[in-house]
């Protein structure tokens, strides 16, 4: 049997795009949250920073041409209730710097109020700067006021909230691996289910799969069904085919030997009645080669469309007995029938038939002249076995196994006829009723006990 290789899995695949997926979907998340959460903190700074500007703007103004300026406390108490962080201002009217932190520079740009973020004193601070114009001796001056905060609070609520989107992000990954691992097993289920119903299949079961599957397996299914229909009517041909060449043999074979005896009644000189003896014995081979072929394709044809009869196999065991009797009587062979009643099974009647006729020839061929040849019927639980017992040699050590093949015949067959199919026609009619075959010698005393097993109906 060759060997499949496998290379890559689907399902792992699967899992391994849906986690990278994932991962780049929870990394994308936390930036996503730490950007907008830092510009929600910045602009709420900047709000503030701008609030406490205006009051301070508010509050001043030019009285008898002085600027008269007062720092209104909630200007800096607003900016201290946002955290600890620390507070600079400065304010200036045109080019005189008035109070606060005299290096404290003004934010470049145009417009009234001006923002950046830049370090003062070793720290970066966020600086916002305010300017209106006030008329001073009829000198319109303009008065700056330069507040800058720095960022500690904000790096802290910044740092909070990247590890709150952070453990979001994981959890975000979590959820997704496991639902991952849960969706590429679902993806692949069907494939399994398929793959089991065919590997469960027995050797002759060629139907086709009929079991519904997901659409991307119709095409594969499809060629599968087709694969195994041609095999079937390739199969069926060349049963075909054997079983007419084998009917034909016959017939022309059974005139020869019909012809053979009558010569051999009219000879007279011994060496040519031995000769004409060995002739018909070689017809008697072929002939017989020519019926078990016919039997075997007519079993593997019945197996593929098997009928399921309640049978008695007790009742079928003592019809064969009672139809095999003559011909052990010839030899001189006892055929004792030791059946329980009730041993029911669901079955092909001829298929079973074919089966034990097959295993009392061979009982009868390996048997010693006056043995005694047993054909029991046995219930157990869910079985009933059919079994055959002879006082025979018994069957070779070796190879025991290899007796069901076709054409295999064991080393104690030689000068015995046969072709080497009656086990072969045994093991497939229990086969295709789900049951199996036994080939073992018996416990006490010498011969072969062979056993037939089907489930019981
Ligand atoms: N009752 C038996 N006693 C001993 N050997 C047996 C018996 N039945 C079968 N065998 C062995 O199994 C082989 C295969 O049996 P079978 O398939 O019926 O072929 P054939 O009977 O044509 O030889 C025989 O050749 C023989 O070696
Ligand atoms: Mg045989």
């Amino acid at each position: 049997m060759t060997m499949v290789t496998a290379k890559g899995s689907i399902q792992r695949r699967l899992m391994v795009s849906l986690l990278a997926g994932a991962a780049l979907l929870a990394v994308a998340l936390f930036f996503i949250v730490q950007s907008l959460a830092r510009q929600l903190a910045e602009e709420s700074q900047d709000n503030i920073l701008l609030a406490s500007a205006t009051s301070i703007l508010d509050a001043s103004a030019v009285r008898q041409g002085e600027l008269v300026l007062d720092l209104p406390y909630s200007a800096f108490s607003m900016l201290g209730n946002l955290s600890d962080d620390r507070v600079f201002y400065a304010v200036r009217f045109g080019a005189d710097f008035i109070t606060g932190y005299s290096d404290l520079e003004d934010v470049r740009g145009l417009g009234e109020a001006r923002f950046e973020t830049r370090d003062y004193l070793d720290e970066p601070v966020r600086v916002v700067a305010l300017s209106r114009l006030l008329s001073i001796s009829g000198r319109p001056t303009k008065l700056t006021v330069i507040i800058a905060q720095t960022r500690n609070g904000q790096r802290e609520t910044l740092e909070r909230i990247s590890s709150i989107a952070a453990t979001i992000g994981l959890g975000f990954f979590l959820a997704a691996a496991g639902l991952a691992a849960l969706a590429s097993r679902s993806a692949i289920r069907p494939l399994e289910r398929l793959a089991v119903s065919v590997g469960r299949r027995g050797p002759q079961d060629l139907r086709p799969v009929a079991a519904p599957v997901p659409s991307e397996m119709v095409t594969l299914v499809a060629a599968l069904n087709r694969f195994m229909e041609r095999l079937k009517v390739s199969l069926a041909r060349s049963e075909e085919f054997i079983a007419e060449a084998a009917h034909r043999v016959r017939t022309p074979l059974a005139t020869v030997r019909t012809q053979a005896d009558i010569t051999l009644r009219r000879v007279d000189k011994e060496e040519n009645r031995a000769a004409l003896r060995e002739m018909i014995r070689a017809i008697d081979e072929s002939s017989r080669a020519a019926g078990q072929l016919l039997d075997h394709a007519m079993v593997t044809f019945r197996s593929d469309n098997l009928e399921h009869s309640a049978l008695d196999v007790g009742q079928l065991a003592a019809e064969m007995v009672d139809r095999l009797h003559p011909l052990a009587e010839l030899r001189d062979i006892d055929l004792v029938l030791d059946s329980t009643s009730g041993a029911m099974i669901s079955g092909d009647t001829i298929l079973i038939q074919n089966a034990l006729r097959n295993l009392l020839d061979n009982a009868i061929k390996f048997s010693p002249a006056e043995g005694t040849v047993v054909v029991s019927v046995r219930r157990l639980e869910n079985q009933v076995l059919l079994g055959v017992q002879d006082q025979g040699k018994g069957f070779p050590a070796e190879g025991r196994d290899r007796l069901t093949r076709r054409f295999a015949r064991g080393s104690n067959a030689e000068g015995i006829i046969g072709s080497g199919l009656g086990l072969t026609i045994a093991n497939e009619v229990a086969l295709a009723h789900g049951g199996g075959v036994e080939i073992a010698n018996n416990r006490k005393g010498p011969g072969a006990c062979v056993t037939l097993s089907f489930p019981s109906a």
